[in-house]
């Protein structure tokens, strides 16, 4: 069994973060999103693993997560010179693949359930491909499952206004070889690309065995700044675990699963987990509230933030309100000159948002 993850696409839904860096790459809780995914299948017991990567993003990709060895995994790079689909992406990893079954992995998706359990369905059922289901309720933003009393697929279609059901698919996906055959008969969709939706949809229509599951453990599909936030709450939540790698004064108040990098110094703050700290940060007299993920380097001072992902080396300087649901990028600085402004000063990247509520 290999693993292919697809870490390519242009990542608009997160812009302005993806104007300069992978979607794959933002951070939750503090790891590139597309480590949980590799994490995942390493788990599961896969260690040969395939990323297709684009010419946009894919040097910091494969710079930033390396040959694989930090994992337990050999990563091999194999490069979409368009974003032509999903599909697409499998028919250029073919050399890759061979003729060995496979999961299909999408970079900004991650699943709490262990891949372990649907691979061994997979087989037991001699599947030529096994989705995962998960109700929605937004379907028309996915690809979406009809299912029969029986829990059968019938038909998926990616994107529909008109949704037949409100069952997405899941970005994880096990396949075996036939797939190629699949996507080699299918032709290009009204959006220019061929959809990993349609081949499965040529293997149903050739009565091969298709399977579904419906997944019963969160799923995170990364895209959006929403979403992230709300990845982001899920994981500290899960999966954190307090400890401290840093130096904390007296005058501080730590409660809850806090995780302080090493070299990083709090001053006189108040924090309330779940909340990772980065490495080599700065924090003074900040209250740092729950769900809430600090990146390496940035600076703190007079800050009052919750459920919010700060990237590292942002600057949050003296800003008199509290900062909720944010997603700041790297380096940006965040400060005001006096205690009440009367005025806001921008410079605002391009497609940034900004609300005063
Ligand atoms: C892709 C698939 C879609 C699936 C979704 C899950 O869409 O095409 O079928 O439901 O991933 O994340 P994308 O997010 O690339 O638009």
């Amino acid at each position: 069994m290999k693993a292919l993850i697809l870490s390519g696409g242009k990542g608009t839904r997160l812009r302005p973060l993806t104007y300069t860096g992978a979607k794959q790459l933002v951070p939750v809780a503090n790891k590139p999103i597309l480590w949980y995914g590799i994490e995942g299948i390493v788990a599961a017991g896969i260690t040969d693993i395939g990323i297709v990567i684009s010419p946009e993003t894919g040097g910091e990709v494969r710079e930033k997560t390396g040959d694989g060895s930090r994992f337990g995994a050999n990563i091999t790079y194999i490069l979409q010179e368009e974003p032509a689909g999903l599909a697409h992406a499998v028919k250029i990893a073919q050399p890759f693949l061979g003729d060995s079954p496979f999961v299909m992995y999408l970079g900004d998706n991650v699943i709490q359930t262990d891949l372990g359990v649907f691979l061994e369905d997979f087989k037991a059922r001699h599947a030529d491909a096994l989705i995962l289901l998960r109700p929605v309720p937004n379907p028309s933003a996915f690809g979406v499952a009809e299912v029969d009393r029986k829990g059968r697929v019938l038909r998926l279609i990616e994107k529909p206004k008109d949704p037949p059901s409100n069952l997405a698919l899941v970005g994880v996906y096990v396949f075996s070889a036939a797939v190629h055959d699949a996507i080699a008969a299918i032709a290009p969709s009204a959006r220019g690309e061929l959809e990993i939706t349609d081949a499965i949809q040529q293997l149903i229509d050739h009565e091969r065995p298709v399977e579904a599951r419906e997944l019963s453990g969160w799923w995170l599909d990364t895209g959006k700044k929403d979403d992230l936030l709300e990845a982001n709450r899920v994981i500290l939540d899960t999966t954190l675990e307090a400890s401290n790698h840093g130096s904390v004064d007296s005058g501080s108040e730590i409660v809850g699963r806090v995780h302080i990098g090493a070299g990083t110094q709090i001053r006189h703050c108040t924090i309330r987990g779940p909340v990772t700290i980065g490495e080599n940060c700065f924090l003074e007299n900040c209250y740092v509230g729950p769900y809430t993920s600090i990146g390496d380097g940035a600076r703190l001072v007079e800050a009052d933030l919750d459920s919010s992902v700060v990237l590292s080396g942002a600057r949050i300087l003296r800003v008199g309100h509290r900062i909720t649901d944010s997603l700041i990028g790297q380096r940006a600085v965040l400060t005001t000159t006096q205690k009440k402004p009367k005025a806001l000063r921008f410079l605002v990247g391009d497609d940034s948002q900004i609300e005063l509520s």
